[in-house]
């Protein structure tokens, strides 16, 4: 059952969402979050081929990179809670805009009507199908899945919606790696930071066993470490994120194999995989070796039953040089060929927390014919000449 972890994969809303309600909520980046330093490369030699993470550095885009780097120099925001405070900080924005949050509600199709426009949703409860009906539809799915899944299949065969899929490409596959370990932060030395190892460049063209124990990029941080909350909550104990970039292909054979219940051969591949991540660890934190309580480990097929993305993607669609040339840029858009339903997230800006940002602004200026972006320079303004008042 794929979209299964559905806190709103398509999020419907109503069409008067007030996204712009000026009121401010508690918000999980308040000032005294922790900012986490710039992203350290350790390796010298390869700091000048280190690119934009999520793409092979050969077809990513400097400017994209720049605006990447730029965005850590300052170091980076980290929301108090950990990550998914910004989920469960969002549900009541929305629910005091008249919207309805479901879960366990995995969406099955988007509903079109003989005009070809979407009218609304049908989403599963339990055995049964429960259509929900809305003016406007928005998909958080990825372009992906909206199109080539959750459209009837009249539809997907649009000229408009097949020019937009032939533009893009699934993004690279992920491979995470989950660590609980015993002791506080200051006891293991860790720290609010983001390791991105580059030992070699050798994997993508690789076999799978080979690629396995050449991993070149590692990118190791402690959620635990950044967020001034965590002690309070789990006293004594930390934990540990590391991901790395993984080809589809390479488990693709195991795609029907139920979760945790893929056999012997997948789960030594998976390990194969997690002792050389856990080797690179362990050069950077050596000290961890022996408080190591927890490893859970994710391949792309991971991704895909958990997160539905198509192909275990990262960062969804892929945001290569091609994604950013003039003609798709221009092409892909928060209105979709399908009257009535919208695109928002990753897909329609970019990768990452602040991509996804972007899109849903561009997505709700869309919907509601007015620059947000000119809303959000105003409330800028309001704020500082607030704070100003307050100082003075
Ligand atoms: C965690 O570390 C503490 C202090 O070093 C030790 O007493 C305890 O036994 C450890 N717990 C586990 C599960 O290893
Ligand atoms: C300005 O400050 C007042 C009083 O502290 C507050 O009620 C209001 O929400 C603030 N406005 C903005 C735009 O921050």
């Amino acid at each position: 059952m794929w979209l299964y972890l559905s806190l709103i994969v398509i999020l419907l809303l109503l069409l008067y969402w007030g996204l712009c309600n000026r009121s401010s909520s508690p918000s999980p980046f308040s000032a005294d979050s922790r900012r986490p330093p710039a992203p350290l490369v350790i390796d010298k030699d390869v700091r000048k081929k280190i690119l934009k993470k999520g793409v092979n550095p050969a077809r990513s885009s400097f400017s994209l990179h720049a605006v990447l780097v730029d965005h850590f120099l300052e170091g980076g925001w980290y929301p108090q809670g950990v990550a998914s405070e910004i989920v469960f900080q969002s549900i009541p924005i929305i629910e005091r805009s008249g919207g309805t949050v479901l879960t366990k509600a995995p969406v099955q199709s988007i509903l079109v009507n003989s005009e070809g426009k979407a009218y609304g949703v049908s989403v599963q409860k339990g055995q049964d199908l429960v259509n929900i009906f809305a003016p406007v539809v928005i998909s958080d799915a990825g372009i992906f899945n909206t199109y080539e899944r959750l459209l009837p299949a009249e539809t997907r065969n649009l000229p408009g919606l097949q020019a937009q899929l032939s533009m893009l490409q699934h993004g690279i596959g992920g491979f995470s790696l989950f660590i609980g370990l015993n002791g506080s932060k200051e006891e293991l030395g860790l720290e609010a930071k983001n390791y991105y190892v580059y030992p070699t460049n050798f994997y993508l063209n690789a076999p799978r066993e080979t690629a396995a124990k050449n991993i070149p990029l590692v990118y190791i941080t402690s959620p635990s470490a950044k967020d001034p909350t965590w002690e309070k909550r789990y006293p004594g104990k930390s934990n540990m994120i590391v991901l790395a970039i993984a080809q589809y292909e390479w488990f693709e054979e195991w795609k029907d194999e139920k979760v945790s219940k893929r056999g012997e051969e997948y789960e030594s591949l998976k390990s194969v995989f997690v002792d050389s991540m856990l080797e690179t660890v362990l050069k950077i934190y050596p000290q961890l070796k022996d408080k190591i309580e927890l490893l859970s480990s994710g391949t792309p097929l991971t991704n895909q039953h958990y997160i539905a993305s198509p192909q275990g993607e990262l960062y969804g669609a892929e945001h290569s040089l091609s994604r950013v040339q003039p003609e798709v840029i221009a092409a892909i858009r928060a209105q979709t060929p399908v009257s009535n339903l919208y695109l928002t997230g990753q897909d329609v800006f970019l990768g990452g927390f602040p991509g996804v940002v972007h899109g849903a602004l561009v997505c709700a200026s869309a919907v509601l014919h007015r620059n947000l972006y000119i809303d959000l320079t105003l409330l800028e303004r309001k704020i500082k000449a607030n704070d100003s008042k307050k100082k003075n």
